[in-house]
């Protein structure tokens, strides 16, 4: 099944089948077991007249259908994972109760400790904390696990807290000291609320973060969250509070995008070193970015959806109608930068060790040099490429001193993506998808250029190329761009390719094939 292959991702998190957005509820077990959710509709109960049935009634190929695809009648489907790359699909975990409502974005926690005195037998009880979408309200409820995060059963005394509002959700909750504490959003009046609670059950207003950074047209999925802080390159043991808020529609390069405040977190109130906004990514396509509950706060790890709600429901997808992929796992730590202060940082879990296969081509000492390399016996698709660049000292860099890669396809496809070492523009990387020639040529909204300005030279570039999805990495992820694209045929050569670089520069380039996650 050619479209099948062509672009479901090998390494990053696809939904089977049916509409996939924002990843919910993610926590780590104390057997090490990942838990992801996320929102879905595998229903369309509300689209029968188009001939789209419900796939949990009839999970067979014939409910699998693209035009299907779309959000409505939000679920949390379930996958689980030993090492966040390898993936098994799980039964749907949450249901909406009718075909009007809609299960949305949410956090869970284990309650270990039984605070909320539905657990008194067990160490390992999960709730679910998520906002139940109705016509009129958006209240927010929980759902119980007596099995570790597989099935759930709604809590008899939601919802738990109702403000009265149509635009208050995604609660993300986390454990500060001695109190549950919620970040929330009220949508549309650009404010994060904090609540604390002592039994996840009763909810107290603490504080309100408002007005901060870019206001978008609406403030959705935030999370308040504990990161490392690293310095040129190694965690100093410091931890810092990061205030996480998804802005859509109005991102800067339009549609959604994450921006992040770093600042201190006294259990209540949130403060912003800053009153800068941040932007987690410089392309399009990362949003919704949560963390997982369970980890050490020295391992932040989150994942966020791949996409952007301006152009998710045309774009592409495969016969057997899935649609979206998450990002890869990253790891997140807070480090600071010449000039611009705070960025934070992200980089693949684990330098994606469950799927790195073969070392596919290595180079100490590219020098200025031109090499393509055939991929098309890879049957994930799927590459991951670093080079470290040392610079001479004093060496004379100018606009043409770049590093150039060029993913390609028999058809004549090309994801484009680089680094600009000299001249006016010395310190930018970018990522063009405009030769991906099956989606986005009519589409003003699916942009297709994007870059960053670098704040210093990069001493460390690193990707993954993933069928239809391309993460890049500069400096340990200091800079990072998630971009989805959509070839006529697989990309199946790589060309890498520098210039300009002085007398004295050491490229070490490295290739490997990355596994295919699928099971
Ligand atoms: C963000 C979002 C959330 C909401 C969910 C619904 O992408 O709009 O605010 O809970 O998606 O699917």
């Amino acid at each position: 099944n050619t479209t099948f292959s062509l672009n479901r991702p090998s390494v990053h998190f696809t939904p089977s089948h049916g509409w996939m957005n924002d990843p919910n509820g993610l926590f780590v077990d104390k057997n090490g077991t990942w838990h992801l959710y996320y929102q879905c509709e595998w229903t369309r109960l509300t689209a029968a007249a188009n001939g789209c049935i419900d796939c949990t009634v009839t999970p067979n190929a014939d409910c699998r259908q693209p035009d299907c695809a779309v959000a409505g009648n939000q679920h949390w489907g379930h996958a689980t994972s030993p090492d966040l790359y390898t993936w098994t699909n799980q039964p749907i975990a949450l249901f909406p109760p009718n075909s009007t409502s809609g299960v949305f974005s949410g956090s869970a926690v284990i309650d270990a400790n039984n605070t909320s005195g539905f657990f008194p037998d067990q160490d390992d009880g999960v709730v679910a904390i998520y906002t139940l979408n109705t016509p009129t309200l958006q209240v927010q409820e929980l759902a119980l696990s007596y099995d570790g995060g597989y099935t759930f059963t709604p809590y008899e005394g939601n919802p738990v807290l109702d403000v009265g509002s149509n635009q208050f959700r995604d609660p993300k909750v986390v454990w500060y000291e001695d109190h549950w504490v919620m970040v929330i959003a009220y949508s549309t009046e650009f404010t994060i609320g904090i609540f604390t609670s002592n039994d996840l059950k009763t909810w107290e207003h603490a504080s309100n973060f408002t007005d901060m950074g870019l206001l978008g047209l609406q403030y959705e999925c935030p999370n308040l969250i504990q990161v490392p802080v690293w310095e040129n390159g190694t965690a100093t043991g410091d931890l810092a509070w990061i205030m996480l808020i998804s802005i859509n529609p109005g991102a800067p390069l339009g549609g959604s995008i994450s921006e992040y405040f770093p600042g201190t977190f006294d259990g209540y109130t949130f403060t912003p070193y800053d009153g800068a906004a941040r932007i987690s990514d410089f392309a399009k396509d990362n949003y919704a970015e949560q963390y997982f509950f369970g980890t050490d706060p020295s391992e932040a790890i989150s994942i966020a959806w791949a996409s952007n709600w301006q152009y998710t429901n045309v774009v592409p997808t495969g016969d057997e109608g899935w649609r979206s992929a998450m990002s890869l796992p990253r790891y997140n730590y807070l480090t600071k930068v010449e000039r611009t202060g705070w960025e934070m940082g992200s980089l693949p879990y684990k330098q994606l060790d469950a799927v790195k296969g073969r070392q596919f081509s290595y180079d100490q000492d590219f020098g200025n040099n031109s090499v393509t390399i055939d991929y098309s016996n890879v049957t994930s698709g799927a590459m991951y490429f670093s080079a470290n660049i040392t610079l001479p000292e004093g060496g004379v860099l100018d606009a043409t001193s770049t590093l150039n890669l060029t993913f390609s396809s028999s058809a004549g496809d090309r994801l484009r993506a680089g680094y600009i070492f000299g001249g006016s523009n010395a310190g930018v990387g970018w990522i063009d998808r405009r030769y991906t020639l099956g989606y986005g040529e009519d589409d003003p909204l699916f942009t297709d250029r994007f870059s960053v300005a670098g704040v210093a030279l990069a001493k460390r570039i690193e990707g993954v190329i993933d069928r239809s999805i391309f993460e890049m990495f500069i400096d340990d992820g200091a800079f990072s761009g998630t971009s989805v694209f959509f070839p006529q045929e697989p990309l199946n050569n790589l060309t890498v390719q520098t210039g300009g670089m002085p007398e004295g520069s050491r490229i070490e380039i490295a290739v490997w094939e990355l596994d295919s996650a699928w099971q």
